[in-house]
C-alpha cells in the first residue's frame, strides 16, 4: 500500500468535511492532552481508513471517513464544566456529535450515523453495527492512547 495515495485519497474522501460548517472549530478545542479536538478527528479518521486498506476489509471509504471525521462533532470543550451541556461528556458526546452533524450536514449515510453513534463501545454499551463503525471505534481507541502519552512525554 502506497502511503502517498492514501493521503491523497484521505484528502480526496475528507475535503467536502474538513473547512466546512462547524468543522474548524473543532480547532479550538482540546480533546486529549495537547491535541486539538481538530486533530484528533483527523488521526482518527485516517487511521480507520489506513487500517481498513492495510487489512483489506471492504468500506464505504466516503462514509468510513466523513464519519470518522465527526465522530467527536460535539462542539464544547468538555474540560470547562461550566459550560459543557452536562457533566456526563462520556456518554452522551456521541449523541451531541450525532445531533450537530444532522444539522450541518443533513444527509448522513446510515454508516455515518453508525461510526458517530456507537464510536464509545465499550464504554458505552451499545456496539457498532458496521466494519466502518468497528473502523473508527478502534482507531478512536489507538490514537487516544498515542494522544495521551504523547503529552507525557512533552
Ligand atoms: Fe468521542
Ligand atoms: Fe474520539
Amino acid at each position: 500500500m502506497s502511503l502517498d495515495k492514501l493521503k491523497r485519497d484521505f484528502d480526496e474522501l475528507s475535503k467536502d468535511v474538513v473547512g466546512s460548517h462547524r468543522v474548524p472549530l473543532m480547532r479550538t478545542f482540546i480533546q486529549h492532552g495537547t491535541t486539538s479536538t481538530f486533530d484528533h478527528v483527523v488521526s482518527v479518521s485516517y487511521r480507520a481508513l489506513a487500517l481498513a486498506r492495510g487489512l483489506r476489509i471492504r468500506v464505504d471509504e466516503r462514509s468510513l471517513v466523513r464519519g470518522g471525521l465527526l465522530h467527536d462533532y460535539y462542539l464544547y470543550d468538555w474540560h470547562d464544566h461550566e459550560h459543557a451541556p452536562d457533566n456526563w461528556h462520556g456518554f452522551t458526546h456521541p449523541g451531541h456529535a450525532l445531533r450537530n452533524a444532522e444539522q450541518d450536514f443533513g444527509d448522513l449515510t446510515p454508516i455515518e450515523r453508525d461510526v458517530i453513534s456507537r464510536h464509545m463501545f465499550p464504554f458505552h454499551p451499545l456496539p457498532p453495527t458496521t466494519r466502518e463503525g468497528w473502523l473508527v471505534c478502534l482507531a478512536d481507541k489507538i490514537c487516544t492512547v498515542q494522544e495521551f502519552f504523547a503529552a507525557r512525554q512533552r
